[in-house]
């Protein structure tokens, strides 16, 4: 296992993408632990682009519980259908917010949040067993780009369940 992830910082967000997924790849290869492979890729991203949250939440009983992350406290809980995270899970669509102040519904769990991306992660059976979640502390920060990137990463968490 590699100590350290190596992403240039004069890259653009997708060259940046480019160099860091095969680090993660390398980074979870052999190790079948599902925490720890999560632990690992949410604080490979927080580092990589220094968004201000990344994380995951289970499907546990009908509700969402949070699971690894990096950044400040989250909530632990969220139901189904509630804010950017119940609404990816129950549409099983990527969910991109450009001004969190925008979208009806909003969990505020920090108030530096304004804008995120979130990526329902399906089972075998096709059914969404988990959420990545990342927020920004800047409006407008996530596109195209990172919806193509991020789920070649979602892509290879699903590999793992
Ligand atoms: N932003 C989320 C809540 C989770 S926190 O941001 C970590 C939402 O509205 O679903």
């Amino acid at each position: 296992m590699a100590e350290e992830l190596i992403v240039s910082s004069s890259l653009d967000k997708k060259e940046k993408y480019q160099q860091l997924i095969p680090q993660i790849k390398a980074l979870v290869e052999g190790e079948n632990d599902l925490i720890a492979n999560l632990s690992n890729i949410m604080s490979a991203l927080k580092y990589s682009f220094n968004f201000l949250w990344v994380g995951c939440y289970f499907v546990k009983d009908n509700e969402l519980v949070l699971g690894p992350f990096q950044g400040p406290i989250a909530c632990t809980r969220i139901t189904k259908g509630k804010g950017v995270c119940g609404k990816s899970w129950e549409e099983s669509n990527i969910i991109i917010v450009p001004n969190v102040d925008d979208f009806p519904g909003h969990i505020a769990c920090s108030s530096d949040s304004k804008s995120e991306i979130v990526l329902p992660i399906l089972n075998k059976q096709n059914k969404v067993e988990l959420i990545l979640d990342i927020d920004s502390d800047k409006v407008n920060s996530f596109d195209e780009i990172d919806s193509k990137y991020l789920s070649e990463i979602t892509f290879l968490i699903e590999s793992f369940l």
